[in-house]
């Protein structure tokens, strides 16, 4: 199958055929990718079975692994589930659209693969342009994780989408690099009070703040766990680079020291301050640019611009877990073969 590929450049004419193709072929039941502003995702039409089917067999997902359907509004969120607590009709109103997932008691107006047997549908209203209006010409809910081969880092710009599903998914719609850079905060809200399943761009306080209720977090865990997470997909090894990657939480420049003395060629991924300031010479080096928000941005990119390089190991420096941080190192845990103080 040749992947076509639609580029959303500027507010033309040409954009809206492009999109309105895609939008086609969605109906059709293909499967398209698409950017948000958090990841690119890879859509199907959640209404259609052998759409969201093809979804798994893609990116090659675990079958027990439920997807995140994507609406246009939040009339359109309250079609497709029920016993909505009146604290995410406010978190509707303050964060979406936006980086937000609710998990809700599930209508069961999807296909049955979305939610993977769970009684339970995760959906979110995406703030991109290019996602809604690809959800409004589609005129359905679409399901789309993360466009990457499972277990890859997520991709957040076109061509990352092809160097994992070309030739796998009928199209790619491009429209550039993605802003967040790491995928949604993904929200209990089958609860009095609501769990964040998966943390993001918006916070557990930011959570409190809005809705003055206290917000639980859940311990990361991993495919080793016995306990059943309730996001499913959080007990996969994730986000892997092909090459081993070691997070230095004590003195980066010391773990770069004692993997070169071993003959490694080391790569290094850190903020550009901290590149600066060392005073040994990695193999490469890619800057994850200066604030948190950089380096969400820039992280996913980071994880797959070593797999190039050549290189036997990259280090990457670790990061305050506040805010955003906290999503930050969450992704890079999961991608690391281990954690050196
Ligand atoms: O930002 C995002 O959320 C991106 C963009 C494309 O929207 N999507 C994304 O999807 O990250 P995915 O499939 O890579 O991650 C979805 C996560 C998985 O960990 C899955 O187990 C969890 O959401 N999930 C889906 N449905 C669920 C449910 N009903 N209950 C609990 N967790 C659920
Ligand atoms: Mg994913």
């Amino acid at each position: 199958m040749k992947t076509n590929v639609w580029t959303i450049d500027q507010a033309t004419e040409q954009n809206k055929k492009r999109l309105k193709e895609a939008a086609e072929a969605l109906q059709q039941g293909e499967l398209v990718a698409f950017p948000t502003e958090t990841v690119y995702g890879l859509g199907a039409d959640a209404t259609q079975e052998t759409a969201v089917r093809e979804i798994f067999r893609a990116k090659g997902r675990p079958q027990d692994n439920p997807l995140i359907i994507h609406v246009a509004s939040k009339a359109q969120l309250y079609e497709y589930v029920e016993n909505v607590p009146a604290y995410v009709d406010t978190l509707i109103d303050v964060f979406t659209p936006g980086p937000l997932t609710f998990i809700l008691k599930d209508k069961g107006l999807c296909a049955k693969g979305v939610t993977a047997g769970l009684e339970t549908i995760a959906i979110r209203i995406p703030q991109h342009p290019v996602a809604r209006e690809l959800i409004d010409y589609t005129n359905r809910p679409l399901a789309a994780p993360s466009a990457n081969i499972s277990g890859k880092p997520s991709p957040t710009t076109a061509q990352f989408v092809e160097e994992d599903l070309a030739g796998r998914i009928y199209g790619i719609v491009d429209g550039g690099q993605t802003g967040i850079g790491l995928e949604s905060t993904i929200l209990d809200c089958t609860t009095e009070t609501p769990t964040i399943l998966r943390p993001g761009g918006v916070t557990g306080k930011m959570i409190e703040e809005a809705t003055g209720l206290s917000v639980q977090e859940q311990k990361p865990m991993n495919e080793d766990s016995k306990a059943h997470p309730k996001a499913p997909g959080m007990k996969y090894r994730h986000y892997a680079p092909s090459v081993p990657l070691i997070i230095a939480t004590g003195n980066l420049e010391e773990t770069i020291k004692s993997e070169q003395a071993t003959g490694k060629r080391v790569g290094v991924m850190a903020r550009e301050n901290s590149l600066q300031a060392l005073d040994v010479q990695p193999a490469v080096t890619f800057s994850l640019g200066d604030t948190l928000a950089d380096v969400a941005n820039r992280m996913y990119y980071g994880l797959r611009y070593f797999n190039a390089s050549n290189c036997d190991v990259i280090i990457s420096e670790a990061f305050s877990e506040e805010g955003i941080g906290l999503a930050i190192m969450n992704r890079l845990k999961k991608a690391a073969t281990s954690i050196q103080a």
